[in-house]
């Protein structure tokens, strides 16, 4: 059974020394709480932090600590304060948890934070090297651990690494703010599956990996150089039935049997029986909105004088990171409104807020969900919200309204809750007006879609998802592994090189023997490549051909002199050694001038791109181009001229970077293929890089030795991760002597 390894800087269980004696609590918080159910599922160990210092744990305690997080199967990272201090409230809540949510007025760029938060990284790799089996899945979470993936994969590549994000990815623009951006991404590409809640934090990672690292983007697969990473949408459910369930209970329980906090509402609700409670629930967290959410209710009140004395918005908030400044701030100024709100509108009979700092065993907190006619959660931002899922779960009879803020990720699948916009203090005020007044018929016909959506995928759901899209990711990377041209491989090649009496070489140019360069010109041969090339050539049992896009003249300058066999643009024009060029193909030529105006319009639009005029093609190039313009452009260009090319003969290829537009019907397959039929060969080569050679792998004999550059999905046998290797390979070839 494979076993998985679970990895969050919180561990499920919160230690603390209260009066001295040991205690023992949950963890508050939506990952704690989510994958708690995963854990209890077994087969599973937990890595964390246990919530306390270990300075301050006393050393006659410190057995029973590590018994109590034993029994829990987890694994201890102890972090003593001044971790705490600048991995924890430093790195973790004043740097990337503010930026993350577009606090970026709160986020602090500090360099002792950026070491201890690597270092405490370092810590948590240690542990899980320490724990791993071959064969375990690991699955690292959230924000306090985005380099471990990296520092993991680098001694234990063997290990199937999947990440987690629980809060926003924020956009580019925010993102590209923090100084330590490179590193942060590179530490999560260490994995091999990044999961988020919504596609569209999916997005604006992939698009901060594309922009800064330059990586290629298929979709949604990363292609690094040596391996794939993928990113996809797990959005994060809850246990459903623990929720639907401890409501039912509850409600068949009789009243001196009800808890505490039940009974109280209870007794509110005997002395004013029309009395609706709306129900907030948060940590007490700059980005759940609390303060503003507390400035609407007041103006509620006043917009809505017919709710005084019959609406009492209950509001836990539970104590969150508390020795960071912009925390302890929110607590006084949510106090003060607190008061301010009750001051104002207090009667003997009624209390507007009421207030409750502390966090509420898991009961008291299904009471309040099953009480509460309406829940207003109105967040700025929030990576998901499970506590909107839970209010849903927990309503037996179907009734309640959820009010839920657009920013948060939940919002995205709760389409028939209240969505609004956590900021329009109209919009708020009317959505509550309309809540308590919505028609039960509308309450339960929302409710049960969100109710049966929820069921359906499930915290449970959602964690077989991802383990299953890690595995997934493994027979990917087996695939492509498999094409992959080892050592032994290539002596094989190589002998069976030797052997052969008649070899015909085909070679695509760019990004197989040489690297990209920003512009097409600088992409010159070197003089170690014409080497190279030279005493393949001067093997007199091979024929060396250079099969490329590039337009004849190019090709002509760097290559016209040399003994070898030259296909240029694709394969129209083609030069035998010590010959003329020839023209293979019998082009049309009229089509490039209603084509040219359409490739200068997305010129101008697209600041760095540019047209390059071949003789029988048009090449627009947008390598240096923004990469998320660049590629928007030419999806916009592709689409504008597929109307035009279908009914003049042409077609469109696209290559890395570029979209060229030719009269169709001729390719770099077609072009090699006259090349064979003129002799007998019993050795075959093709290597290329992108999809205009596919053309070369599809068309050439069964018995040919493809390969294709970089790890695609492809028609050639092999694969090589980059043109070094093919320069590799062609040396060990051109030194080889044969008979
Ligand atoms: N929660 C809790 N005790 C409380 C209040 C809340 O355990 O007194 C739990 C709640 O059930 C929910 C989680 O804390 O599962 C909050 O998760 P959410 O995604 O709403 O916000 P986060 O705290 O992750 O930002
Ligand atoms: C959010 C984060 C979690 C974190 C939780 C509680 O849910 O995504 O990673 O554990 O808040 O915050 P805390 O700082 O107490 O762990």
């Amino acid at each position: 059974m494979i076993n998985t390894i679970i990895v969050s800087n919180r561990l499920p269980i919160q230690l603390s020394i209260e009066d001295n004696r040991l205690e023992a609590n949950p963890s508050v918080g939506g990952l704690a709480t989510g994958l708690k159910s995963v854990h209890q599922r077994g087969n599973s160990l937990w890595i964390g932090w246990p919530g306390i210092a270990n300075d301050d744990i006393p050393k006659q305690s410190q057995k029973k600590v590590d018994n109590i997080i034993k029994n829990e199967n987890c694994y201890p990272v102890y972090l003593n304060r001044e971790e705490l201090e600048l991995f924890y409230d430093g790195f973790s809540n004043k740097t990337i948890w503010p930026l993350f949510h577009y606090f970026t007025q709160y986020a602090t760029f500090e360099k002792k934070y950026w070491d201890a938060y690597t270092a405490v990284n370092e810590k948590y790799a240690k542990a899980i090297i320490k724990n791993i089996a071959s064969g375990d899945q690991l699955w690292i979470h959230d924000y306090q651990l985005l380099l471990v993936p990296q520092m993991v994969k680098e001694q234990r590549p063997d290990v199937q690494i999947g990440f987690f994000l629980h809060i926003p990815f924020p956009s580019f623009e925010v993102f590209r703010i923090l100084p330590w951006r490179n590193e942060v991404l590179e530490g999560m590409l260490g994995s091999d599956l990044i999961g988020f809640h919504t596609y569209n934090y999916e997005r604006h990672f992939l698009s901060s990996v594309r922009r800064l690292l330059g990586f290629d983007i298929n979709f949604n697969q990363i292609n690094l150089k040596n391996r794939i990473v993928l990113a996809d949408t797990f959005p994060m459910g809850i246990d459903y039935n623990r929720f639907h369930q401890a409501a039912s209970a509850q409600q068949k329980k009789t009243i001196k049997d009800k808890l505490n906090i039940q009974q109280e509402l209870n007794k509110h609700l005997s002395l004013n029986p029309d009395l609706k409670f709306v129900l907030s629930i948060d940590r007490l967290d700059y980005t759940k909105g609390i303060a503003t959410r507390l400035n609407v209710f007041e103006y509620f009140l006043d917009k809505y004088p017919e709710y005084q004395e019959k609406v009492t918005l209950i509001m836990l908030t539970v104590p969150s990171r508390s020795d960071v400044e912009e925390y302890q701030l929110m607590k006084s100024e949510v106090d003060e409104l607190v008061g301010r709100i009750n001051g104002k509108y207090s009667t003997i009979n009624w209390t507007p807020v009421w207030y409750f700092y502390r966090s509420l065993p898991f009961e008291n907190l299904v009471d309040l969900y099953a009480t509460c006619q309406v829940a207003l959660l109105t967040p700025i931002r929030d990576g998901m919200n499970l506590v909107a899922k839970e209010y849903i779960a927990s309503r037996i009879d179907k009734k309640g309204v959820l009010i839920i803020s657009e920013m948060a990720g939940v919002a995205q699948e709760m389409s028939e809750a209240l969505i609004i916009n956590p900021n329009n203090y109209e919009e708020i005020a009317d959505a509550l007006n309309y809540a308590l007044g919505m028609p039960e018929d509308e309450q339960i016909e929302r409710n049960s879609i969100m109710q049966d959506r929820l069921k359906r995928y499930n915290v449970e759901k959602w964690s077989e998802d991802f383990l299953r899209a890690l595995v997934k990711v493994k027979e990917l990377k087996n695939k492509y592994n498999s094409k992959k041209i080892t050592p032994a491989f290539s002596d094989k090649f190589l002998n069976v090189y030797k052997k052969s009496k008649k070899r015909i070489l085909f070679l695509d140019y760019d990004g197989t023997l040489v690297g990209f360069k920003k512009k097409p010109e600088d992409a010159y041969p070197d003089n170690e490549l014409y080497s190279m090339l030279d005493l393949l050539a001067r093997d007199r049992k091979n024929s060396l051909v250079l099969v490329s896009g590039r337009d004849k003249e190019t090709f002509n300058n760097w290559f016209g002199n040399r003994d070898y066999y030259l296909i240029a643009e694709h394969g129209v024009w083609m030069k035998n050694p010590k010959e003329e060029w020839q023209l293979i193909e019998l082009m049309q030529t009229e089509w490039m001038e209603s084509i040219k105006p359409i490739i200068e319009y997305y010129i101008d639009r697209t600041p760095g791109t540019f047209m390059e005029e071949k003789k029988y093609s048009l090449v627009w190039h947008y390598r240096k181009a923004d990469p998320e313009l660049g590629t928007l452009r030419a999806n916009e260009l592709r689409d504008e001229l597929s109307s035009f090319i279908a009914n003049h003969n042409l077609e469109i290829l696209e290559g890395k970077k570029v979209i060229e537009v030719k009269n169709s019907g001729f390719n770099k397959g077609r072009a090699a293929v006259r090349l064979i039929q003129q002799d007998s060969y019993d050795f075959i080569l093709g290597i290329g890089d992108d999809w205009t050679d596919e053309y070369l792998f599809e068309e050439l004999p069964k018995e040919a030795l493809t390969i294709r550059v970089g790890l695609h999905n492809t028609f050639a046998k092999y694969n090589f991760e980059s043109f070094t290797d093919v320069r590799d390979f062609l040396k060990n070839l051109s030194k080889t002597k044969t008979d």
